[in-house]
């Protein structure tokens, strides 16, 4: 079913279904990885809080989250500006974090965080994100578990917005 947010309709294009097992495989890639750790999830409001419940529901091990929230998309396009409203508030010296993004388009902002993340002396770093853009990628950003990767189409649905709209649904859809 299509759906319509402000002037744009959007149609399915990744299904509950295939998300949820994207997912529950990578957080069982995550738990072999990191057995007997106790990594920090940092995850990136507010598009990765689906991501972030649905992962950790599957994540077999101990673990800390932590939230932080950037800002960089206007409508459907990347403003190359990147604003921080809510930053690291945990010690992370000496820490494995995963971060955890629902979508990397063109790696900015991802780019900009781990300019802080690393004054922070952490022990390791990796990045998980549900969606990749691979021909959208700017910025030299390695992500270690993907969940999809996409063309470089605008999506929404599954905690991605279009102007705010859209965040709730369980299903990804494509701008038409
Ligand atoms: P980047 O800084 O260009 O990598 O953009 C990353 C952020 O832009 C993501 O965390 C999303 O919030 C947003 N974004 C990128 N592509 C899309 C999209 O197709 N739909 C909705 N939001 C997007
Ligand atoms: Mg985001």
């Amino acid at each position: 079913m299509m759906i319509t947010l402000h002037d744009k309709s959007f149609e399915p294009y990744i299904k509950e279904v295939a998300i949820q097992n994207r997912i529950n495989a990578i957080a069982e890639q995550i738990s072999d990885d990191y057995k007997g750790k106790t990594p920090v999830f940092i995850s990136m409001l507010n598009g990765a809080f689906w991501f972030t419940a649905d992962l950790l529901k599957n994540y077999d091990g101990n673990c800390e989250v932590s939230f932080v929230k950037f800002k960089s998309y206007h409508g459907t396009e990347s403003t190359g500006t990147v604003t921080q409203s809510v930053g690291i508030d945990v010690d992370l010296s000496g820490r494995d974090i995963i971060i955890l993004e629902d979508i990397v388009d063109t790696g900015k902002t991802l780019s900009v965080f781990l300019d802080e993340l690393f004054k922070h002396t952490p022990a390791s770093v990796k990045i998980a994100s549900l969606l990749l853009k691979p021909n959208a990628l700017k910025y030299p950003i390695k992500v270690d578990y993907t969940g999809f990767e996409i063309p470089n189409d605008f999506i929404v649905g599954y905690g991605l917005d279009y102007d705010g709209l859209g965040r709730n649904y369980k299903d990804i859809y494509v701008v038409k």
